[in-house]
């Protein structure tokens, strides 16, 4: 395995281990409400610390991009984390959490993982390489037809403006699609699409630490990715509709007259 993928496989399972044991004892946690809707409990600061530190502790130079700390050090060479994706399950006690840390390398994608440590899943992927789940090679569905599709989503509780026209989405998708989900971790909603579990997946308003890992293990899965217009800028806006490349152009379809910018 390469090196770096081997420390951050590392960070990852630290992490999730600490919150495996921590949801059963969320009476100790401290939680806090950033703003509506979005918490931050006192587990998603101490997975951040402990993937920084092992990190860190192996590669002083590199730089980091971390939910809850933010920008570190240097821009050439930087981690993208999210410690606990899936924060709203946490303190409810629903075990549906992602760890996320991928590496960036001169503005590319070069290493992801996205740990569940409550099925003991690593999904795991290396520019170039192809991408795993727990050491097995995953493709993303051959499903073709939206008809026969399982498509994730996230609810968009942070752009309230765009509930109507998500809503359409929404409604478009039920009707024509075998089924949808929300399970509430970004980053193992697009795992799952890298897998072939969902066929599709479309969100608004992501933060890049929610899409670094899961963009590469969908890349290098055979997916495609774009924003609501088809373009590469989802990490510009954070809206993101990802498939099989068939299905892609099938959910576009539905999403870019409705969410998409009318002047593209
Ligand atoms: C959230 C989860 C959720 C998505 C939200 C994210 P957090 O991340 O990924 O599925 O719908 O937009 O903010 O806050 O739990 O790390
Ligand atoms: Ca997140
Ligand atoms: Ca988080």
């Amino acid at each position: 395995m390469d090196p770096k993928l081997t420390v951050a496989v590392d960070a990852a399972r630290k992490a999730g281990n600490l919150i495996a044991r921590a949801i059963d004892r969320l009476d100790k946690i401290t939680i806090n409400e950033k703003s509506p809707h979005d918490f931050v409990t006192s587990i998603d600061i101490q997975a951040e610390e402990l993937i920084i530190e092992t990190l860190r502790t192996a590669y002083p130079d590199d730089g980091f991009l971390a939910e809850e700390s933010g920008k570190q050090g240097s821009e050439e060479t930087v981690w993208i984390i999210d410690p606990l994706d899936g924060t709203m399950n946490f303190v409810h006690g629903v075990p549906q959490i992602g760890v996320s840390i991928a590496l960036q390398e001169r503005g590319k994608l070069s290493l992801a993982v996205v740990y569940d440590p409550f099925r003991n899943e690593l999904f795991t992927a290396c520019r170039g390489k192809g991408a795993q789940v727990n050491g097995n090679r995953m493709r993303v569905s051959q499903c073709h037809q939206l008809s026969e599709a399982m498509l994730g989503t996230g609810f968009p509780y942070h752009a309230k403006e765009q509930f109507p026209a998500y809503i359409d989405t929404f409604s478009e998708f039920f009707y024509n699609t075998a089924s949808m989900r929300r399970p509430g971790s970004a980053s193992l909603d697009l795992a799952y699409v890298a897998s072939g579990r969902f066929d599709g997946f479309w969100e608004i308003g992501l933060a890049p630490w929610d899409l670094a890992a899961g963009v590469l293990l969908i890349k290098e899965a055979g997916g495609l990715i774009g924003d609501f217009n088809g373009s590469e800028d989802y990490f510009q806006s954070g809206n993101i509709v990802t498939a099989n490349p068939k299905l892609f152009r099938e959910m576009l379809k539905v999403i870019k007259p409705r969410l998409g910018d009318p002047a593209k």
